[in-house]
């Protein structure tokens, strides 16, 4: 169906099976995805078109790319009517555009879990009983030549979320699982991308501070998802995956266990006013390349956006705090990231701790509270106390510092 209220677009509908299409797009006019984690290189909305003897759309997309989705939408369809809309998940950078498609295809019939009924009251104001029904763990839709199975799984975002299992084409639509920012350039493929080079960062920091919290959960889907024989992956963002599909989830086993990906990965972030600080961070980090650490990755932290260094957190197994004392604690970005590290779950790494302060430094005592708040935490050394500018004696402490952090990276290598 023509969009009879929007302006005039080509359609960018993709095929990826015979009879399956893609039909979403990407922003990358987005500043904050979530209004609040900066998007560099925008971000893609996931939606798919089966056309089997039933037609079934997997998801919708975000109000900012509804004009594409409805082109691609009536494109792929070519004049079909839609027989179903399968709702993953009620995130409105989903489901902001399901009224419309309800409004454009009114026969359609929703499938959606017991937990997106609600949802669906809040969000839109309607009964959805007067337009689909829930489905269960495990039901089944035939849909002709193809059968689809529904895979619950909760907080693998939000409570809702189910996945959709084509036992057919053994494609999994996986909802924000395996999903990563970033637009997507006309190449549908992670295969067709230098995806660990240049991708893995942002998929790493994508799920780290969208579903990070939720390990538990992630395991639970990830056993499922092991007993289905995946061929095709159709996450609702980035690339669609045919290829390397375990390398992918073997990822998402390292984080959702909170296991660090890199065992000898050393993350040095300072808080620093005038630079004393930060120079006792550099100096240390200058001492742990010298024994022999590669890839020792410091950051500002009042410089550095709070979800680049939650990522970091979750690959490096090692992390070295250095805060000024700020107002009788600790410098505001430092306690930030500490609270953000804490939200996300982050547990079971090794931490080394520098403080500053010119009349009463305390910026240790609380970095270590806040880091044994959180489960397996464990502080390496001895905590570095500098008072307002490093000296020689500081030199001295950090040496120590550093030989106690190489050898615990020894041990965790
Ligand atoms: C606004 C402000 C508040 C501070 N509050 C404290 C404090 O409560 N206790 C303390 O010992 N030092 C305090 N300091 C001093 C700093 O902790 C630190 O010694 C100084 O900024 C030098 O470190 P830097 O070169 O890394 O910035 C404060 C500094 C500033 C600018
Ligand atoms: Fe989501
Ligand atoms: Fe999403």
């Amino acid at each position: 169906m023509a969009n009879p209220h929007a302006l005039s677009c080509l359609p960018t509908a993709r095929k990826i099976h015979e009879d399956l299409f893609y039909v979403g797009a990407s922003d990358r006019r987005i500043t904050l995805f979530e209004n609040v984690f900066p998007v560099a290189h925008g971000v893609s909305y996931n939606a798919y078109l089966l056309l089997d003897e039933k037609t079934v759309l997997f998801d919708a997309v975000d109000r900012a790319v509804s004009g594409t989705f409805f082109e691609n939408l009536g494109a792929a369809l070519g004049g079909r009517a839609l027989d179903y809309l399968v709702i993953h998940h009620m995130e409105p950078d989903h489901c902001a555009t399901i009224a419309e498609v309800i409004a454009r295809y009114p026969q359609v019939t929703l499938l959606y879990s017991k937990g997106a009924e609600a949802m669906l009251r809040q969000f839109f104001g309607f009964d959805p009983a007067g337009h689909g029904r829930a489905v269960k763990e495990g039901e089944e839709l035939c849909t002709g030549r193809h059968t689809l199975r529904f895979v619950m799984a909760p907080l693998v975002h939000w409570p809702e979320v189910m996945m959709t299992y084509d036992a057919t084409d053994k494609t999994l639509f996986s909802a924000d699982a395996f999903g990563t920012f970033g637009a997507l350039d006309g190449n549908l493929y992670a295969d067709q991308l230098p995806f660990e080079a240049e991708w893995l960062p942002e998929a790493r920091r994508y799920y780290c501070n969208i579903v990070g919290k939720y390990g538990k959960q992630v395991q639970n889907a990830l056993a499922k998802a092991a007993k289905l024989e995946i061929e095709t992956l159709c996450p609702l963002h980035g690339p669609v995956w045919r290829a390397n599909i375990g390398w992918f989830a073997d990822k998402y086993d390292l984080w959702s266990r909170y296991v660090p990906e890199d065992a000898q990965g050393v993350l040095v972030v300072y808080g620093s006013i005038y630079g004393g600080t930060e120079n006792a961070a550099a100096y240390l980090a200058a001492r742990l390349s010298e024994g022999g650490i590669a890839n020792v990755r410091m950051y500002d932290a009042s410089r550095t956006d709070a979800s680049v260094l939650v990522a970091e957190a979750f690959r490096c197994s090692h992390i070295v705090l250095a805060s000024v004392t700020y107002n009788l604690d600790l410098f505001t970005p430092v306690k930030n990231l500490l609270t953000d590290l804490a939200a996300h779950n982050l547990q079971n790494r090794k931490f080394a701790l520098i403080e500053n302060g010119t009349w009463g430094p305390v910026s240790g005592k609380r970095m270590g509270e806040l880091m044994a708040a959180m489960p397996g935490m464990e502080q390496v050394g001895e905590t570095v106390t500098l008072r307002s500018a490093p000296n020689a004696a500081t030199g001295e402490a950090l040496n120590a510092l550093a030989d106690a952090l190489l050898a615990s990276l020894r041990e965790s290598r």
